[in-house]
């Protein structure tokens, strides 16, 4: 997809990986339809863009308020969706609380969901296009997000059917899988986690960079990250390998996931 003049929604615009989203973009040539709940952080981030007609729209897409409001925004026409706005608490399971769990669901999976289904129409209008932001733990189930793995597994596959869905039709559903990336999602404990295994962080600048290699292959889906995609292929074909590999990765994860709870002993 050629990005020059391209009228295009991002969700969660004004968090780690949508700031970066959003300059990579505009400097592409596109006009920016900010979607968060944070007023002035959208008003900043708006007022440092590249280029002209960039707009905000402060908005709960958990909400059907908040997705009426993106789609009379896009009334007059809309390229692309973005579904980057996400959520994650890191933690055990059995200290996971129902609203977070709830939370998780609803920002990361159905949202996005009704989002796209009610933006369809505008889409099919400009034969548009679809990203949905992933993560390597929608390929791989990791300990310590049970809630944030369910979202994303089941946000690939919401992808996955709805590009076969529409294969007869010019609108393109793509899926990025960033893996860990130095944003305020993450807490330090999931910093000092992924230094102790020898997890690799990305930049958000780097995902951005991503994003647009992806949008101009036209490919299907980005998977960031040598080692992740070697493991999501082995996840699928030989699980339990990946099983054994985590289990000794467990003490660790379990440390750090307690410590963020506060209950480390
Ligand atoms: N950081 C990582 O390690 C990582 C790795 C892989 C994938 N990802 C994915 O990348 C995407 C962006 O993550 P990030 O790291 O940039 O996180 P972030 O800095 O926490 O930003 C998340 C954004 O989502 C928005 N959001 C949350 N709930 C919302 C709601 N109900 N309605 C509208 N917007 C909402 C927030 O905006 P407001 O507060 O203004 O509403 C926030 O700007 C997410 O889908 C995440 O799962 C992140």
């Amino acid at each position: 997809m050629q990005l020059a003049d391209k009228t295009i929604v991002l969700t969660g615009a004004a968090g780690g990986i949508g700031r970066a989203m959003a300059a990579r973009l505009a400097v592409a040539g596109a006009r920016l339809c900010l979607v968060g709940r944070q007023e002035n952080s959208l008003r900043a981030l708006c007022g440092e863009l590249p280029g002209e007609g960039h707009r905000l729209l402060v908005a709960d897409i958990t909400t059907a308020e908040g997705r009426a409001a993106v789609v009379r925004d896009c009334a007059a026409g809309v390229d692309l969706l973005i579904n980057n706005a996400g959520v994650n608490h890191f933690g055990l399971l059995e200290e996971q609380s129902d609203e977070q769990l709830r939370q998780t669901l609803e920002v990361n999976t159905l949202a996005p969901i009704l989002l796209t289904r009610d933006l369809l129409p505008l889409l099919r209008a400009h034969s548009g296009g679809i990203v949905n932001v992933g993560s390597g733990f929608g390929s791989i189930g990791f300990a310590g997000y049970c809630g944030y793995s369910a979202s994303k597994f089941a946000l690939r596959g919401f992808t996955e059917a709805l590009r076969r869905e529409l294969a007869d039709s010019p609108v393109q559903v793509q899926y990025l899988a960033p893996r860990a990336v130095t944003t305020s999602m993450n807490p330090p404990e999931v910093v000092a986690m992924n230094r102790e295994l020898g997890n690799a962080m990305d930049t958000p600048e780097q995902v951005a960079e991503d994003l647009l290699r992806l949008l101009r292959s036209g490919k299907r889906a980005l998977h960031m990250g040598a080692p992740e995609r070697f493991f999501a292929k082995l996840n699928a074909l030989l699980p339990g390998l990946v099983d054994s590999a985590l289990a000794k990765k467990l003490s660790v994860i379990r440390r750090q996931a307690m410590a963020t709870h506060g209950t480390a002993s």
